[in-house]
């Protein structure tokens, strides 16, 4: 059966863009095929983490995933630094990566910004781990948002690298998954930059988290055009067409079909309906999220078993990689 693999970093709150442009999918293809979901830890550490913080993010983004609906008798849920074969995995192919790859990197460059020297080499190294992440357990297929295209890129590279050194098939070269109508869900506050977990402004992304009233509010503030009706063109109206969007994805519906709905329509009756159907879909998920987090002996067995069955796979590969390389051990 195919393999599935990807992850989440635990850096604060989920948010929509991670609900529409990642986890709903990773939800639909539990049963279908072999999937492993990742909190990856060893991620976020590429950036300053409070250890207190760190730890209880952990455990809130694996309630969050399940809340969302994913199911650890479905899929194997775990966090990464609990399965050793990622960062050892990491280092070898280290070996195998050039820096010119890594300097095209657009997240490293944006996340350094100019001050490249005091950069760390972690920062600089991350979409190495990520690589290592999927071959471990040679997954081929990974569902993410339109922002993690380049790294995927970069990891068949890597895959690809690794083979012809050893003229060997045995990194399956992985397929990024990028699908669903919200892809890469914006900003509220900007249509042109990415919802995400580091905005300053709590009014520019939704969380997972937030209660009905607050996501009313947000909808209704969200950052609109001057222009009197509705009309999906992303390129002049990229706020009209981010509404637009996060409804079809919450709707499971064609962003064309919700267009043409919705063509039109004055922004203030459009965000009503938004808002009803967001607090429809999400605040069931909110409210299933905050009785898993009652209970951190559950969250704890789901990620400890889930790291045993993850550290099944990962061994066996990892050691016939040892091996192809001429590494002396088991
Ligand atoms: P991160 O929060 O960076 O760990 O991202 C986890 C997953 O959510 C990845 O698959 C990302 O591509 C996806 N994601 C993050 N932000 C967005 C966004 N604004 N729109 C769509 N997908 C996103
Ligand atoms: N870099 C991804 C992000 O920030 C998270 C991630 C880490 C990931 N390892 C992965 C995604 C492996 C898919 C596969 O969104």
């Amino acid at each position: 059966m195919k393999r599935v693999f990807s992850g989440v970093q635990p850096t604060g709150n989920l948010h929509l863009g991670n609900y529409l442009g990642a986890i709903k999918n990773w939800v639909a293809m539990q049963r279908e095929y072999d999937c492993l979901y990742c909190i990856v830890d060893l991620h976020a550490i590429t950036v300053p983490q409070v250890p207190g913080e760190l730890t209880d993010n952990t455990r809130e983004v694996t309630a969050g995933l399940m809340a969302a609906g994913l199911d650890p008798a479905s899929c194997i849920i775990f966090n990464q630094s609990r399965v050793s074969g990622h960062a050892e995995l990491a280092w070898l192919l280290n070996c195998f990566t050039p820096l010119g790859w890594l300097n095209r990197m657009t997240q490293f460059k944006e996340k350094a910004g100019k001050r490249r020297d005091s950069a760390l080499l972690g920062l600089y190294a991350y979409p190495v781990l990520m690589t290592a992440d999927i071959l471990l357990y040679h997954a081929s297929a990974v569902p993410v948002g339109e922002d993690q295209k380049q790294h995927l890129e970069l990891s068949r590279d890597i895959a690809g690298a690794f083979n012809r050194a050893y003229d060997v098939d045995f990194f399956p070269l992985p397929e990024p998954m990028i699908f669903g109508a919200a892809t890469r869900v914006m900003s509220l506050r900007d249509g042109r930059r990415k919802m995400s977990k580091s905005d300053g402004s709590d009014y520019a992304r939704i969380n997972l988290t937030d209660d009905a009233d607050t996501l009313a509010l947000k909808i209704k503030r969200a950052k609109t055009d001057s222009e009197p009706g509705l009309a999906f063109d992303p390129e002049r109206r990229p706020e009209a067409a981010n509404l637009l969007s996060i409804y079809a994805a919450l709707a499971d519906e064609p962003v064309e079909r919700v267009a043409a709905e919705h063509t039109g329509m004055g922004f203030a009756d459009f965000k009503g309906r938004l808002a009803d159907l967001a607090i429809e879909t999400l605040s069931p998920i909110a409210a299933r999220m905050r009785e898993l987090l009652a209970d951190p002996a559950y969250i704890e067995e789901v990620l400890t078993d889930g790291a045993e069955r993850a550290h099944a796979i990962a061994d066996a590969n990892l050691a016939r990689a040892r091996q192809i390389m001429g590494l002396l051990g088991d």
